[in-house]
C-alpha cells in the first residue's frame, strides 16, 4: 500500500510541526540578534560635502548670497527696517515668514502679538518682531504696494525672492542671515509662520523656569522625534533626494511653525549650508539635519500646538503657539480672548501674592 498507516501519518505530521517550530524560533532569534547587532545608523554628516568649493552663505551689505554645495542664489535686501543699535543684549528677534500678498494678515499681527499694547515682551524691548517678505522680480504693482507698506510701518525686511514653497528654505536662511548679520545683539533668532497664533509674553515664564537657557547651541520649538519617514518621490512637497541625505529616517527637528535658534546656532547654520546640497524641507533641513551635523541641541517647548484640531476652542487651553487655519477676524478674536484670560490669571496671582505678603 502506498498509504502509510494512520499512526505513522500522525507521527510524521507531529515531527514536521516540531521541526517547523524550532526552525521558526531559530529564525526569530537570529533575526532578533541580527537587528540588535546592526549598529545604529549614524546620520551625522551623511551627505556632508567637506570638499565643497561653493562660497559661504553671506551678507554683503545690500546684497547677499545663499549658497549650497549644488546651488547658489544672489539676492538683494530691497528694504531694511531700522533696528535700534541695542546697547545691551536683547532676547529675541522674531521674524514672520510672510507671503507677499498677506496684507490683511500682517495688519492682524500688528494688532495682536506684535503690538506693544498687547505684548509686554515687545513693549519692554526684549522681543523685536519683524516680517520678511519676498518680492517676485518683475511684479511692479506688488512691489509698489509692499514697499509702501514697509516704509509706513518700518517692520518688513523685503527681499527679491520668489514666494513659492521651494523658496522656503531660502526664506528661512534669509531670516537667520539677517539676524546674524544685521542684529548681532539678539541672543535668539526666531522664525514664525503667519498662520500661528502666538502669545509671546508666555515665553517669559519659560526663561524664568530655565526651560529656555543660555546654552549657546540650541534650537527651541515644537519638537518632532527622530524617525519620521523621508519622502523619496520627486513630486512630493517634502521630497529629499537620497544623494542629499541618505539616512532612512529624519533626525529630530523642530516644526517650522515657530522655532527659535540661538544667535550662535544661526551663525553655524549659515556657515555650513555650503557643505550640503539643497533640501527643500526647510524645518527638517535647518533644525534637524544641519543641527545634528553641528551638534545643536533640539529642545521642545511646552504649550505649542501643531494642528488646528489640537485645540478645542470651547475650552480654555493654555497656549503659547498654535498653528491653525483661522481667518483674520477669528485670529484676532481668539488672540484677544486668550490674552484677556492670561492677563486676568496674572492679575489674580499678583493679587494673591500681595495678600499673602501682607498677612
Ligand atoms: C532564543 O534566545 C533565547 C534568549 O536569547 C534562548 O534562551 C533560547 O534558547 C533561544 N532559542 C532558540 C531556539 O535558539
Ligand atoms: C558619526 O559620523 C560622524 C561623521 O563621520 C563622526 O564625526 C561621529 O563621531 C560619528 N558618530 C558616532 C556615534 O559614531
Ligand atoms: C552672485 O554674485 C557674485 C558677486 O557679485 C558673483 O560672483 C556670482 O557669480 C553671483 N552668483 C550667481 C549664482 O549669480
Ligand atoms: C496697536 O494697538 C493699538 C491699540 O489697540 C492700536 O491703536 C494701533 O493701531 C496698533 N498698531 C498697529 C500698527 O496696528
Ligand atoms: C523666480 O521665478 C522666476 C520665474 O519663475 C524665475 O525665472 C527666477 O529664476 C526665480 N528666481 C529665483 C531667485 O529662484
Amino acid at each position: 500500500m502506498l498509504m502509510p498507516r494512520p499512526k505513522a501519518v500522525h507521527v510524521l505530521v507531529l515531527i514536521f510541526i516540531f521541526l517547523f517550530c524550532v526552525a521558526s524560533l531559530r529564525n526569530r532569534n537570529s533575526s532578533f540578534h541580527e537587528s540588535s547587532e546592526i549598529p545604529k545608523e549614524n546620520c551625522t554628516r551623511s551627505g556632508w560635502l567637506k570638499d565643497s568649493t561653493a562660497p559661504e552663505t553671506q551678507d554683503f551689505g545690500s546684497e547677499f548670497v545663499i549658497s549650497f554645495a549644488d546651488i547658489q542664489k544672489n539676492y538683494t535686501w530691497l528694504y531694511l527696517p531700522e533696528i535700534e543699535e541695542a546697547s545691551q543684549e536683547k532676547d529675541i528677534l522674531m521674524i514672520v515668514a510672510s507671503r507677499t500678498d498677506s496684507y490683511a494678515r500682517r495688519n492682524i499681527m500688528r494688532q495682536t502679538w506684535m503690538n506693544k499694547s498687547d505684548s509686554e515682551i515687545v513693549a519692554n524691548g526684549r522681543m523685536k518682531p519683524l516680517f520678511l517678505v519676498g518680492l517676485t522680480p518683475g511684479d511692479y504693482k506688488m512691489k509698489k504696494m509692499v514697499m509702501q507698506e514697509a516704509k509706513l510701518y518700518g517692520d518688513i525686511i523685503v527681499v527679491d525672492m520668489n514666494d513659492t514653497y521651494e523658496e522656503l528654505t531660502y526664506k528661512s536662511l534669509a531670516i537667520l542671515l539677517y539676524g546674524v548679520s544685521k542684529a548681532p545683539r539678539y541672543q535668539m533668532i526666531g522664525k514664525i509662520d503667519e498662520d500661528v497664533i502666538f502669545f509671546p509674553d508666555k515665553l517669559t515664564a519659560l526663561y524664568e523656569q530655565g526651560i529656555i537657557d543660555a546654552t549657546p547651541l540650541c534650537a527651541y520649538g515644537y519638537k518632532i522625534q527622530a524617525g519620521a519617514r523621508i519622502f523619496r518621490d520627486k513630486n512630493d512637497r517634502w521630497y529629499v533626494p537620497e544623494s542629499s541625505y541618505s539616512c532612512s529616517k529624519f533626525p529630530e527637528y523642530v516644526s517650522g511653525m515657530l522655532y527659535m535658534v540661538t544667535w550662535e546656532a544661526a551663525q553655524q547654520i549659515i556657515k555650513s549650508t555650503k557643505y550640503r546640497d539643497f533640501i527643500q524641507v526647510e524645518d527638517v533641513f535647518l533644525t534637524g539635519i544641519l543641527a545634528e551635523d553641528l551638534g545643536i541641541s533640539v529642545r521642545n517647548l511646552p504649550k505649542f500646538y501643531k494642528y488646528p484640531n489640537d485645540i478645542d476652542e470651547s475650552k480654555s487651553v493654555d497656549i503659547i503657539a498654535w498653528h491653525n487655519d483661522q481667518k483674520d477676524i477669528q485670529y484676532l478674536n481668539f488672540f484677544k480672548k486668550g490674552l484677556a484670560r492670561y492677563q486676568n490669571e496674572k492679575a489674580g496671582i499678583a493679587a494673591m501674592t500681595t495678600t499673602s505678603a501682607q498677612n
